[in-house]
């Protein structure tokens, strides 16, 4: 027996070398495409693993391996990196972001989320690109038309009066001191679903919800998203293989149920209103039940119900997040958080103590908070595009082919002192109406830029300036023993997410 696993054994033995060449060969095969191309690279990429080794193995947050690689190379305007397998063209020149958003943009339409064809549910505008993406584009755009948002604040209006009534009781139970993300999201999911889709979620008050639950995994770390985006930049043919998400199934079910439902039930009880469903509805005549359009242009049923779930998920996480860190700020900066509340009040007091669209639009001061808080904690912390036609960059010989994968370091450039000096502070003059103009183009993209920012920028600004306004016309913030100075980030999450954010209360007696 001993000797037939032996004899097994030196077989296997004489193939080692052949095998750690293959593995050596198959980790590194493409590590000589930006070489090639003469394109610079920040460090050499470790087999396998490239220059994200850190942010795979856990050891940093992506948003600080990027930072890395932005300090490393100093004035060269762009690099080629290595996201394990996949070679990626990193930006650092504003001029060159510029042309790929926007003035070349259509040699860029394409995002190139991780797009997995067996989940129907990524059939949406975030991941989708190409014509598809143009059409789907067009027919949501109307969403949010000035005249709209008006008829929104309404909803968002009894949203953050729940938002109020929740504080106040966790006021009273909990001595003032409250964990504030997970009431944001509450927040900003009641929002979505009420003037996205008509719903009353009520998940401020529900600590149940499918919608709160299933929503939060969503952006969650967790180890089945972890290997998938690795299969996706290690082997992508691989995914095929592999589960339809990361979002666990159960998810993607509850979700397209939900969405389903809500759309037919409007379409059979013939109720109109002006929000997200209606113009889905509207997608749904054009472009599945349209007898003119050929097969290869209509849309499917699952695909109206694919963009319902992404103008749900992409609203609810962004806006909390960036609530939760600018009432941070605000508790650790006493001066300002003074300032805004008296912008606040006296805008409340000359208008019988409401907020309207107008009154909104007059907050400059709470505008200033909200745009430095998104340069300091930008919800994406990088851009992604695709080259969808051969490019050649300005002044060069370096073509970039069809496919290449381009990363805009939104947060690197946010930190760097070259545009934002001090950048560690915050300090929401850079907004003021005197420095605005002077910033530097293409350095401050919270929204990103170009024909595919964020379609819903203006709907997230209402919605983030109503509550911060209602809250503090009502309470100061403070910080409080479990506030975590400096922040702690998640790592593994693709969103800018703090792991907590504990603060203190305090009413204000006018
Ligand atoms: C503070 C809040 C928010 C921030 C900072 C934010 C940021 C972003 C960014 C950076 C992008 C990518 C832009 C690019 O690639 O150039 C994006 C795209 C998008 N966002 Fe937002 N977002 C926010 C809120 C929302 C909300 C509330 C919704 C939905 C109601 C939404 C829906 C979308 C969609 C659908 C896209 C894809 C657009 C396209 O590819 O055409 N976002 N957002």
């Amino acid at each position: 027996m001993l000797t037939i696993i032996f004899n097994n054994f030196d077989f296997m033995l004489s193939f080692l070398p052949a095998i750690i060449i293959g593995v050596y060969l198959y980790t590194t095969w493409y590590y000589d495409y930006w070489s090639k191309l003469g394109v610079k690279c920040p460090w050499s990429p470790v087999p396998l693993f490239g220059h994200v080794f850190q942010s795979i193995t856990l050891k940093k947050h992506f948003m600080e391996v990027l930072e890395d690689i932005y300090r490393k190379i100093d004035d060269e305007p762009f690099v080629g990196i290595y996201s394990m397998r996949t070679p990626e063209f990193f930006i650092k020149d504003p001029e060159i972001i510029g042309k790929v958003l926007i003035k070349d943009f259509n040699y860029f339409t394409d995002r190139g989320s991780l797009n997995n064809p067996k989940n129907p549910l990524s059939h949406n505008i975030f991941q989708t690109g190409g014509e598809r993406w143009r059409t789907m584009r067009q027919k949501l755009s109307p969403t949010f038309t000035t005249n709209k948002l008006k008829y929104m604040i309404e909803q968002i209006k009894i949203c953050s009066d729940s938002l109020l009534e929740c504080i106040n009781e966790n006021f009273i139970k909990y001595s003032g001191q409250m964990e504030i993300r997970d009431m944001m999201g509450k927040y900003s999911t009641d929002v979505i679903g009420k003037c996205a889709f008509g719903l009353d979620l009520d998940t401020i008050n529900d600590p149940e919800s499918e919608f709160r639950n299933y929503g939060k995994v969503t952006f969650q770390p967790s180890i089945r998203a972890h290997v998938i985006v690795s299969v996706f930049l290690t082997q992508p043919s691989l995914l095929r293989f592999m589960p339809s998400s990361f979002q666990p199934q159960k998810s993607i079910d509850f979700f397209r149920n939900a969405f389903q439902q809500t759309i037919h039930h409007r379409i059979e009880s013939k109720i109109e209103r002006k929000d997200v469903v209606q113009q889905l509805m509207k997608a749904r005549e054009d472009l599945v039940l349209n007898p003119a359009l050929n097969d290869k242009d209509k849309f499917s049923e699952m695909d109206i119900v694919a963009n319902a779930y992404i103008l749900f998920v992409a609203g609810f996480e962004t806006v909390s997040t960036s609530m939760s860190f600018c009432l941070y700020e605000l508790a650790l900066h006493k001066n300002i958080q003074d300032k805004v509340r008296e912008e606040i009040i006296g805008i409340k007091s000359k208008n019988d103590g409401k907020l309207d669209n107008d009154c909104l639009c007059d907050l400059q001061y709470l505008n200033m908070v909200i745009k430095e808080t998104l340069r300091r904690y930008p919800p994406l912390v990088f851009l992604t595009r695709v080259v969808t036609k051969p490019y050649t960059l300005p002044d060069t010989n370096i073509t970039l082919e069809n496919g290449t994968k381009i990363l805009i370091p939104v947060r690197s450039l946010h930190y760097d002192c070259k545009y934002f000096p001090n950048p560690n502070e915050f300090d929401p003059e850079r907004f003021s109406d005197e420095n605005i103009n002077k910033l530097h183009p293409n350095t401050y993209m919270p929204f990103g830029d170009g024909p595919r920012q964020c379609i819903a920028k203006r709907f997230a600004e209402i919605e983030m300036k109503l509550a911060l306004s209602e809250i503090l016309s009502k309470y100061e913030v403070l910080p409080c023993e479990k506030t975590q100075i400096p922040i702690k980030y998640i790592i593994g999450s693709f969103v800018n997410a703090p792991e907590n954010i504990w603060l203190k209360f305090k009413p204000i007696h006018s």
